[in-house]
């Protein structure tokens, strides 16, 4: 069974991106058959490994209007074991498309329900990440429809609790009305700095609201990770002995830990 999570923040410039590009890659290395879904026009994830958004043939877009299989938009990245599903600015089309369809909601859902049942066993990924876009728009929500579980990477600063209790309010409001099997895999500490009191307030803040919903791996700022992407490489490639390398193996290894104890129940409620 693959496990389907969601990288999902309503906030810009969080860290989504760069955690789905890391934690997807840094899974991959644990020999783990990985997907990431680009459901952001802006394509940052497509580009950060290494693909070129102008030649695509196909993308994400084309299997959410059924004009292509979800496999055949799959492209190999810089790591073996790693896939990803790419995406351009084809995709704003897609907020308009699906608000003015009946089931404009589960595209993704039953593209990758298709693609589940056409697979065979051994060939089904152990996980599909999606990269959401900054918004509560038609493809997070087609993204949270379509997840057994979400990851939120909150950014250490003033006001990240508000943003944080906020988001997981929208997010349950959602897995009410749409899914209820939906968990939370976690919380993600990002961009925290150790030597500001104001980045360990907030996660100590962040830490006693939320507990052990919050993982341990914390990512620190740091210029390598924002250097990768302009190579089209994930860090783990660009520089493997760095600490942000580290950082998003660890979170990985918890990541898989979650799965063997199926635990990241939603914070407020029994799971499905
Ligand atoms: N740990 C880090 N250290 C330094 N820079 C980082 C780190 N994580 C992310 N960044 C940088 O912060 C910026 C925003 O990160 P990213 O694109 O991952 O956020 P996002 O939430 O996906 O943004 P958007 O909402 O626009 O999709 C990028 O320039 C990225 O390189
Ligand atoms: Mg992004």
């Amino acid at each position: 069974m693959s496990r389907v999570i969601s990288i999902m923040n309503q906030k810009g410039g969080v860290g989504k991106t760069t955690t789905s590009v890391n934690l997807s890659s840094a899974i991959a290395t644990l020999n783990k058959n990985v997907i990431l879904i680009d459901l952001d026009p802006q394509g940052n994830a497509t580009s950060g490994l290494g693909v070129d958004k102008k030649t695509l043939d196909r993308t994400i877009f084309d299997a959410l209007t059924d004009e292509s299989t979800f496999l055949s938009t799959l492209l190999p990245t810089p790591l073996e074991g790693l896939r990803i599903s790419p995406s351009n600015s084809d995709l704003l089309a897609a907020e308009f498309h699906f608000s003015t369809q009946e089931q404009g909601k589960l595209y993704l859902k039953s593209a990758l329900s298709r693609f589940f049942w056409s697979t065979s066993s051994h060939e089904q990924p152990d996980f599909v990440f999606i990269d959401c876009p900054p918004s509560l728009g038609q493809l997070t929500i087609n993204a949270i429809l379509a997840s057994d579980a979400i990851l939120i990477p909150v950014q250490c600063e003033y006001y990240a609790l508000e943003g944080l209790t906020e988001i997981i309010s929208s997010a349950s409001m959602i897995r009410e009305n749409f899914n209820r099997c939906l968990s939370l895999e976690g919380i993600l500490l990002t961009m925290a700095d150790r030597r500001l009191n104001l980045s360990q307030q907030v996660e100590e803040d962040i830490r006693n609201a939320y507990g052990d919903k919050v993982f341990e791996s914390v990512i620190y700022r740091s210029v390598r990770i924002s250097e990768a992407p302009s190579h089209g490489l994930p860090i783990l490639l660009y520089d493997p002995n760095s600490s942000g390398a580290l950082s998003y193996l660890n979170l990985a290894k918890e990541v898989i830990e979650n799965e063997k104890k199926s635990a990241g129940a939603w914070p407020f409620r029994s799971s499905c």
